[in-house]
């Protein structure tokens, strides 16, 4: 009898863990928000010494969207409500917001805080994750961690920000990158394997004086010469980033089809980070994939830092079908890089 209650035991326990294994985080939403200004290449060969021919065959980009008035916690205001109205779901229903910025409204409290009383999730807890353009995978795989443990079922995902608020624009290597925008994932459970399959995220500190905001921090809290010398505005060795992203970002993406044996035809969509034109096209090619199945809208937002990955699934959110294999890939200040290969959970 003892014996038997002993199997029994090993029995459930062995089909427990079976059952928690079928879990994964599937993104079943998405939604971006760019605010309405558009800025145009022209505008800033206004302001300085650049021209529409090098920003566009430098980087790709032809224009970027400005925040004039508001904050960083509005534009995924913004993104979360038409997603929850899209979705037809009570902001009381979700229960943890995690958000990727480097543009927070505050050094604290933190935004995905501010982002919750605005739209009035009043059951969620959040906060708020620095990874400069890696955020959103970062925040991803964090947020699929929550869902695949069992715990939670409304996860939301957020990268954004509104780059114009830390911009030197009398600084033609950095003003003309960024611009303001972001968008939202919603994560849930899924039982039939689809949302993400792996992550493979990495960073070394040791290339933080290349790409960062010098003042603000402990490092150098704001002081009348901090800010003379305009030491909170982003400062970027470009040369130096350029060469380590193209590498990174090309590598880690092969790495993960690797890893899970898919071959470039397995893969239906690269998202990258959307730097700069030539890094993704040395991704895409290293991945030995054809211009059709990246995703490219570079031209319309430039370098949104945390808000790129997700503007480009809500951007392409109509061509995605159920089943399709993304690879979602990134490079940023830190450095941080990554890449996480998902299966698309729906078709819309
Ligand atoms: O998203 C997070 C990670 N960030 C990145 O991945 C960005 C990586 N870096 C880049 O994308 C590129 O390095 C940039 C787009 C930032 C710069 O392009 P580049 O081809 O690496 O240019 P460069 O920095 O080597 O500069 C070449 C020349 C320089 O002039 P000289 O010294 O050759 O006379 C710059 O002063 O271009 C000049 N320059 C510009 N000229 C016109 C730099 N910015 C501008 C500009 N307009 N906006």
């Amino acid at each position: 009898m003892r014996l038997r209650k002993a199997a029994f035991r090993t029995e459930l326990k062995k089909l427990s863990i079976d059952m928690v294994k079928k879990i994964t985080a599937a993104i079943t939403g998405i939604q971006g928000y760019v605010p309405d200004t558009v800025v145009t290449n022209d505008d800033l060969a206004k302001v300085v010494d650049t021209s529409n021919e090098w920003i566009l065959t430098r980087t790709g980009i032809a224009e970027r969207r400005l925040m004039k008035e508001g904050a960083t916690s509005d534009i995924a205001t913004a993104a979360v409500n038409q997603l929850l109205a899209k979705k037809n779901i009570d902001p009381l229903d979700i229960e943890l917001v995690i958000l990727a910025t480097v543009t927070p409204d505050y050094p604290f409290p933190s935004t995905a805080n501010v982002v919750c009383d605005k739209v009035g999730m009043k059951n969620a807890w959040g906060y708020d994750i620095i990874a400069a353009c890696s955020g959103f995978i970062y925040a991803l795989e964090t947020g699929a961690k929550f869902i695949e443990s069992g715990q939670y079922k409304k996860v939301l995902v957020i990268g954004v920000d509104k780059m114009s608020s830390i911009l030197n624009y009398e600084d033609r290597t950095t003003c003309v990158i960024f611009g303001d925008g972001g968008g939202v994932a919603l994560l849930e459970p899924n039982e039939e394997g689809l949302g993400i399959q792996d992550a493979i995220l990495k960073s070394d500190g040791a290339g933080r004086q290349y790409l960062l905001q010098p003042a603000g921090g402990s490092v150098n809290p704001a002081t009348i010469e901090t800010v003379t010398n305009r030491m909170h505005f982003v400062k970027q060795e470009g040369k130096t980033v350029f060469k380590f992203a193209v590498t990174n970002m090309a590598e880690v993406s092969a790495e993960i089809m690797e890893r899970n044996n898919l071959t470039s035809e397995d893969v239906d969509w690269l998202v990258p980070h959307q730097a700069n034109l030539r890094i993704i096209d040395a991704t895409a090619e290293r991945m030995g994939l054809p211009k059709e199945k990246v995703m490219v809208n570079i031209q319309r937002y430039g370098n949104t830092t945390a808000g790129t990955l997700p503007l480009c699934l809500w951007d392409w959110e109509k061509q995605l079908k159920k089943g399709d294999n993304l690879i979602l890939s990134a490079f940023g200040g830190g450095f941080t890089w990554g890449a996480i290969y998902l299966k698309w959970a729906y078709n819309s």
